[in-house]
């Protein structure tokens, strides 16, 4: 059966207007977008999404930095979709992503407190289906 992840386009990614272009790239690998939309997420969507990282230093600079702006939300499905949209997100820290992905191609270092690299994506089934359950 095909798998689902759940896609975020951070609040920088939105701004700098790299949604359509963050899409693109999602299409022309061959994942399909199933659901889609922008909105501002709120404390508790945050709080919930990333529950993981309460308690760690980037932690409150990084719920700021998703209030800052809206994100786009997609649910994006194909076979093995979770492993790889990450690879086409690239390494967390934009310094060193690999050129061609998202966040090598399209990000960098801002000299924040958070690194703004422009998506999210899913780590694990079990993450996927609990994020889409926030999102959607
Ligand atoms: P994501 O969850 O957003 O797909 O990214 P990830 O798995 O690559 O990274 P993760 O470790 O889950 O961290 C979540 C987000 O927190 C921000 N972060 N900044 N030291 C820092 O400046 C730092 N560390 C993490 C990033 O926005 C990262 O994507
Ligand atoms: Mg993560």
């Amino acid at each position: 059966m095909s798998e689902r992840t759940l896609v975020l386009i951070k609040p920088d990614g939105v701004d700098r207007g790299l949604t359509g272009e963050i899409l693109r790239r999602v299409e022309a690998k061959g994942y399909r977008i199933a659901e889609l939309k922008q909105l501002s997420a709120s404390e508790d969507q945050l709080a919930a999404h990333y529950a993981e990282h309460q308690g760690k230093p980037f932690y409150q600079p990084l719920v700021d930095f998703m209030l800052s702006g809206p994100v786009v939300a997609a649910v994006v499905e194909g076979d093995e979709v979770i492993k790889g949209f990450r690879s086409l997100a690239g390494q967390t820290d934009p310094t060193v992503a690999a050129p061609g992905t998202i966040r090598g191609d399209l990000g960098r270092d801002w000299g924040e407190k958070v690194q703004k690299n422009l998506v999210h994506g899913s780590d694990s089934v079990e993450s996927a289906e609990r994020e889409i359950s926030i999102w959607f």
